[in-house]
C-alpha cells in the first residue's frame, strides 16, 4: 500500500531537483534515493520513468490502445515521439519502442502496440499487461513534428505507422488547424485499421481532414483504395508537406516518389523496420575499429554495425533495432559509414550514428 498518492508523488517530482543535483555529483547515491522514493510511492523515482497502465482498449484486430500514468519525470514528450516500455520476461530485461498517440497534461499517455508475428515482448504486453501494473519506460525520443506552417498536410501510414501520426493529427486538429489534411492508411485487411471509427468521427467533426484505407488483402469496398503505396493514389494531392511512416520498403517507395519533382515543402519520412541486407550488392571486407573496447575485427560492408559488434562479442546498448530509438547510438572517431535507409555517407569525426542502421563503407573506428 503506498503512503502517499500518486497524484502527490507526481507533484513531489520537480521538488526532488536538489538530490537529483546531488546524485550527478556522486554525492549520493541515486539508487539508494530510488529505494526510498519507491518505499513512498512505487512509482516515484529520482529520474527514471515508471508507469502504471489504466486502461487497455482494442482498436484493431491486432492492435491495442493501452492509457498509462506516468510519474513526474517524463519531459517534454510529445504526441508522435516514441518511447522504450521496458519488462523483464524470463529473467531478461526487454525493451520496445512505441509510438506516443497522446500526452495529456495530467500525467496520462496514451500507445497502441500491434500483435506481432514473433514478437516476443510486443505479443506478451497485448495478452497479459494487467490494469494496475507498473512499467519503466526511457524518455521520449524522435524528431516528427506536426508542419504548423503547411498548406495542406498529407499523412501516409502503413501498418502500425499510424500510430505517430495519429498522434500529431490529433493534437493538431484539436489546437485548430485549418489547411487540409489527408490521411491515407495502408493495410492488408479491413480489420487492421487501427482507431478506424475515431478517425472517422474526426473526418466528421473537421471538414479539413479526409481519411482513406487502402486494403492489399481484400477487394476494395466503397471508397476504399487497394493494393500497396502507388502513386495513382496520391496523383492529385495538393498537399504541401508529407509525412509518413511505415515499413522500410513502403517509405521508401514514397520517398521515391516525393523526390522524383522538385517541392517547396517538408518532409518527414519514418521507418520502423530496418532495411534488409541488400545481397546483390558484393561483399566488401573492412577493418572495424572498437574504440573502448580496444579491439578490432574484418567486417563486411553490406551488414549494420550492431550485428556486427554483437558478432564479435560485444554487447552495445540497443532497443527497436530498426533506426528509431536512438538507443544504439554512438560517435565515429573515424572512417566513412553510410546510412542503410537513405545511403547517405557519414564520415565527420565526432558524428553520431545509429549502429543499428548505419553500415561500414570503409575502414572505420567508432567509440564503442
Ligand atoms: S536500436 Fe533503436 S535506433 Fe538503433
Amino acid at each position: 500500500m503506498p503512503l502517499i498518492p500518486l497524484s502527490l508523488a507526481r507533484h513531489l517530482a520537480p521538488g526532488l531537483k536538489p538530490l537529483r543535483a546531488l546524485a550527478e555529483r556522486a554525492w549520493l547515491r541515486e539508487a539508494e534515493v530510488d529505494f526510498f522514493l519507491a518505499a513512498l510511492h512505487p512509482l516515484l523515482r529520482l529520474n527514471r520513468v515508471f508507469a502504471r497502465l489504466e486502461a487497455r482498449q482494442w482498436v484493431a484486430d491486432d492492435m491495442l490502445a493501452l492509457t498509462f500514468r506516468v510519474n513526474g519525470n517524463a519531459r517534454g514528450w510529445r504526441p508522435g515521439q516514441h518511447v522504450q516500455l521496458h519488462q523483464t520476461l524470463d529473467g531478461v530485461r526487454l525493451g520496445r519502442s512505441y509510438s506516443l498517440t497522446a500526452v495529456h497534461g495530467d500525467g496520462r499517455v496514451e500507445l497502441a502496440i500491434k500483435r506481432q508475428p514473433g514478437g516476443r515482448l510486443s505479443n506478451r504486453l497485448v495478452d497479459f499487461l494487467e490494469i494496475g501494473t507498473l512499467v519503466e519506460m526511457g524518455q521520449a525520443d524522435g524528431e516528427l513534428h506536426w508542419p504548423q506552417e503547411a498548406a495542406g498536410v498529407l499523412l501516409l501510414a502503413a501498418g502500425s505507422g499510424i500510430t505517430p501520426v495519429l498522434g500529431m493529427l490529433r493534437e493538431a486538429l484539436a489546437q485548430g488547424f485549418t489547411a487540409p489534411v489527408t490521411l491515407l492508411h495502408y493495410v492488408r485487411q479491413r480489420g487492421q485499421r487501427a482507431f478506424a471509427d475515431e478517425l472517422q468521427a474526426l473526418a466528421r467533426r473537421y471538414p479539413n481532414f479526409t481519411v482513406r484505407w487502402s486494403i492489399s488483402g481484400e477487394a476494395p469496398v466503397a471508397d476504399e483504395l487497394t493494393g500497396r503505396f502507388q502513386v495513382d493514389h496520391v496523383r492529385h494531392s495538393v498537399a504541401s508537406d508529407l509525412l509518413a511512416c511505415g515499413p522500410h520498403g513502403f517509405v521508401s517507395l514514397v520517398r521515391q516518389w516525393w523526390q522524383a519533382e522538385p517541392r517547396q515543402g517538408s518532409v518527414q519520412l519514418e521507418a520502423f523496420s530496418a532495411a534488409p541486407v541488400n545481397t546483390a550488392e558484393p561483399a566488401r571486407q573492412v577493418r572495424l575499429g572498437f574504440a573502448r573496447a580496444r579491439s578490432e575485427m574484418q567486417g563486411d560492408s553490406r551488414y549494420n554495425l550492431l550485428e556486427q559488434a554483437e558478432a564479435h562479442g560485444l554487447r552495445p546498448a540497443h532497443g527497436c533495432r530498426q533506426g528509431v530509438c536512438t538507443a544504439c547510438t554512438c560517435q565515429l572517431v573515424s572512417g566513412t559509414v553510410r546510412d542503410l535507409r537513405t545511403g547517405a555517407l557519414f564520415a565527420e569525426p565526432g558524428q553520431p550514428i545509429r549502429l543499428c542502421v548505419s553500415a561500414p563503407h570503409s575502414d572505420l573506428v567508432i567509440d564503442l
